[in-house]
Formats: structure tokens, C-alpha cells, sequence
């Protein structure tokens, strides 16, 4: 069986700039934001769609890969806050990037996105239907933010994309566990839009189109989910925690991210983190902090990633990459 390797990767975030201060007249603080959240800053679309920053990322990425975009067979992206209901997010980014030979279509897991994303694009490559895959992770959340309270700290808009091609070689993804609860739907979650709360004028003025978060539920599902399936995954690989070169994870909140490190035992300075800069781009999150951590790091050969993921559902997960 092939397996999937990283061949190249690509981030856009928009040029606009929102700092902690903006969030005074809502009632919060930089104080408050930054020792909870690690957020200084995050990015916030003025105009551009989800697509126009997965197109973006996803230009980038076919740069770093060497790669033409009509190279590319299948491409898979993650969104919670598409361009329209219908169609994907995905064939928009196909036509705006040439991929004319592409299979196009969304994945929708909301904060653990890019990681569905990214098992779906591999499961395509080792089955050998596909040899190019891109999965892209994307999503603009200022659109879906109340900006009248004070939650709307938690987010920024930004995409990452992720090249992935066939080999014969023992290395790529070389795990994935993912899993899913849908008990726990409403600890986050866009009340209306969809079939069950059509919007409305009411809708609209109660602000049901805009997240709604359940912090402390979100905060116990993430530290009490992801730690076990972090360990099962290295338990199936034969590997220990101290195996692990670095992890990249969704970046919900500086604090579950120190909490995971501690009950995983895996040291501070392994986890890479973003938050400072871009807060959490959701769908983004994942690809965004490959690209940087790809770019400036040197792998070698046999290094492990780790990747671990939680989000609304509830979804999470993680996997395993092999150098
Ligand atoms: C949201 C979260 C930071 C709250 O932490 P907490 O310690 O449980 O906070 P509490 O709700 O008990 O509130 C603690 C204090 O902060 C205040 N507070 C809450 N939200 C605030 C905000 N946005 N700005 C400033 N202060 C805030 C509360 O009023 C409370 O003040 P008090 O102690 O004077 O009463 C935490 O639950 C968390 O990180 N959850 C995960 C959220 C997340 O990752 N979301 C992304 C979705 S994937």
C-alpha cells in the first residue's frame, strides 16, 4: 500500500490586524486574554471570502511543493464557515487556482477539520485512487462572531494547505484515530442558519448566527479527550512520548494546550503555538502551524510529528507522522 507523504505547505492570513485593546468596550482585557488564551493579536478579513484565503494558502503550498495546479487530483477542505451553504468551499478554490483536473469537496468537523481533512486525503492516496492530494484548511469566524460580546476574543481568520503525494517508502502518516460525540453538540455551536432554525429577521436580531461556546465544557472535553487517544496512537505505533520530535496542534487556548503537554508528558518547548499571532483560525489552525514549524525547522529522516485536534460535535483526534 503507498503511503502519504508531505510534499508541500502553504498558509494565507488577512492583512488586517485586531489587537487585545479592541476588546475593551466589550468588557475584556489584554491581561485577561493573554494569560487565559495566549492571544495578543488575531488577523480579520475585510472583503476576502474563506476561499479567497484557502486559495491563497493553497497557491502557496503548490509553490513549496513544486507542483502546477493542474498536478493536483483531489482537493479536500475543511470549513466551518463556508463562502455559501452550497456549493463547497473546495470547487470555489478550484476554479480560483486552476485545478481543473481536481475532485473538490468540504469536510465539515469544525475546529478538528484540517485533521478529518487530512485522514480523508491520506485514506484517498493509500487506496491508490489518488496521487496529489491538497487538503486545505480554512475559515474566516469573524463572520460568524458576535462582536458585541466579549467571546468574540477567542478567534481570527486564516487558511493553511497541505500538499500530500504517494510513495513506496515506510514514512508519512503513519497513524490516525479520530472520534466523534454527538451528545455533545450544543457546547459549541451556530444555533441558526441551517434546517433546524431557518434565518429569520428574529434570528438574525438574537444574534443565533454568530458561535455560541460552552468555555468550561469545551475546555473538559479537550483535556479529558485528547491526552487518551494522543496515547493510543503512540501505543498502536510502538512508540513513547519521548519519541516525539514535536507536536502540532489546533490551538484552542494556551492553557488546554499546557494542560495536554503536561498529561501527555511531553515537554514545553516540543509544542509549536501560534496563538500569539493569529488567536484560533479553527479549520486553519493545523496547516497554518505546519507551514510555519516546515518551513523553519529542519526533520530528519525517521523524526515523528504529532498532531492532535478538538472541536465542536465534539470531534478530536490525533495522529502520527513519520519523516
Ligand atoms: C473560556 C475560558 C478561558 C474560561 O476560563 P475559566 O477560568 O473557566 O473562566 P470563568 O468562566 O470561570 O471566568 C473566570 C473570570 O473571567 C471572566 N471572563 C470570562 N470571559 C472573559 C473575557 N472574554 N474577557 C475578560 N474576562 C472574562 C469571568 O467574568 C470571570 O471573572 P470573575 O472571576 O471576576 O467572576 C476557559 O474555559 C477556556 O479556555 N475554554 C476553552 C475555550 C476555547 O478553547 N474555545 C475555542 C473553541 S475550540
Amino acid at each position: 500500500m503507498p503511503n502519504a507523504i508531505i510534499l508541500g505547505t502553504g498558509s494565507c492570513v488577512p492583512d488586517k490586524i485586531l489587537t487585545n485593546h479592541h476588546f475593551e468596550k466589550v468588557g475584556s482585557n489584554d491581561a485577561w486574554i493573554q494569560e487565559r488564551l495566549g492571544i495578543k493579536e488575531r488577523r480579520v478579513v475585510d472583503g476576502q471570502t474563506t476561499s479567497d484565503l484557502a486559495s491563497g494558502a493553497a497557491l502557496n503550498a503548490l509553490k513549496s511543493a513544486g507542483l502546477d495546479a493542474k498536478d493536483i487530483d483531489l482537493i479536500v477542505l475543511a470549513t466551518a464557515t463556508p463562502d455559501r451553504p452550497a456549493p463547497a468551499t473546495a470547487c470555489a478554490v478550484q476554479d480560483k487556482i486552476g485545478a481543473s483536473n481536481a475532485v473538490a469537496f468540504d469536510i465539515s468537523a469544525v475546529c478538528s477539520g484540517a485533521l478529518f481533512a487530512l485522514s480523508t486525503g491520506c485514506q484517498y492516496i493509500q487506496s491508490g485512487m489518488y496521487r496529489n492530494v491538497m487538503v486545505i484548511g480554512a475559515d474566516t469566524f469573524s463572520n460568524i462572531t458576535d462582536w458585541e460580546r466579549r467571546d468574540s476574543v477567542f478567534f481570527g481568520d486564516g487558511a493553511g494547505a497541505i500538499v500530500l503525494t504517494s510513495t513506496d517508502e515506510e514514512r508519512g502518516f503513519i497513524k490516525f484515530e479520530l472520534h466523534s460525540d454527538g451528545a455533545g453538540k450544543d457546547g459549541f455551536t451556530v444555533p441558526a442558519g441551517g434546517c433546524e432554525t431557518p434565518t429569520t429577521e428574529e434570528t438574525m436580531k438574537q444574534g443565533l448566527h454568530c458561535f455560541q461556546m460552552d468555555g468550561k465544557a469545551v475546555f473538559e472535553t479537550a483535556v479529558s479527550k485528547v491526552p487518551g487517544t494522543i496515547q493510543s496512537v503512540l501505543d498502536h505505533c510502538g512508540l513513547h512520548i519521548d519519541d516525539i520530535c514535536c507536536m502540532l496542534p489546533h490551538q484552542p487556548s494556551i492553557r488546554i494546550l499546557e494542560e495536554i503537554a503536561s498529561r501527555i508528558g511531553l515537554p514545553w518547548d516540543k509544542v509549536r503555538t501560534n496563538m500569539d499571532r493569529y488567536a484560533n483560525t479553527s479549520g486553519g489552525t493545523i496547516p497554518i502551524v505546519l507551514d510555519e514549524t516546515w518551513r523553519s525547522e529542519k526533520f530528519h529522516a525517521g523524526d515523528h510529528l504529532l498532531f492532535a485536534a478538538v472541536g465542536a460535535g465534539w470531534t478530536w483526534g490525533a495522529a502520527l507522522y513519520k519523516c
